[in-house]
């Protein structure tokens, strides 16, 4: 039986042929491919006061925690994204979370103290749209104040 030596090129998730050395970085860009559908984006805060709190590579480790989950791909896929300075530093280390109801609009506190499992158990009430209630950040109309 004659076997095949020949290496198969590696596909990142979306099945793109990638750019040696990287893990997702197509060879050839096709800019009207669609984006990884998302079930929720996770925003976590890795400007420098958050950062401070819980490090810059924060996002990287929980992408690590969703990967663990099965989370990372498919119609469940979770999402989760650095950025820049979220306007809430008092709250560092901030989450954003865009997910379907009960946990739209949501935003987390201290996420710099939560571990592992913790956030294994947000994780799975994202993906089962179950409610989160626990360090949640407030949010309250403030109208403009006459000046
Ligand atoms: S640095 Fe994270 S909210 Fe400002």
């Amino acid at each position: 039986m004659k076997t095949d030596n020949v290496a198969k090129p590696k596909q990142n998730l979306m099945g793109s042929e990638v750019v040696e050395g990287y893990a997702c970085k197509p060879k050839k860009l096709d800019p009207n491919k669609p984006i990884m559908y998302y079930h929720a984006i996770v925003y976590i805060c890795s400007d420098e006061r958050c950062a401070k709190a819980g490090g810059e590579e924060k996002a990287a480790w929980l992408r690590g925690v969703v990967k663990d989950m099965g989370l990372h791909t498919g119609t469940q896929r979770i999402k989760v994204s650095r950025s820049l300075c979220q306007g809430a530093c008092r709250f560092r280390q901030v989450a954003q979370i865009n997910a379907p109801a009960p946990n739209d609009k949501l935003w987390l506190k201290h996420t710099h103290t939560f571990d592992r499992e913790t956030w294994v158990e947000i994780l799975r009430a994202i993906r089962d749209n179950k409610a989160i209630t626990e360090n949640r950040i407030e949010m309250r109309v403030y109208e403009e104040q006459g000046l």
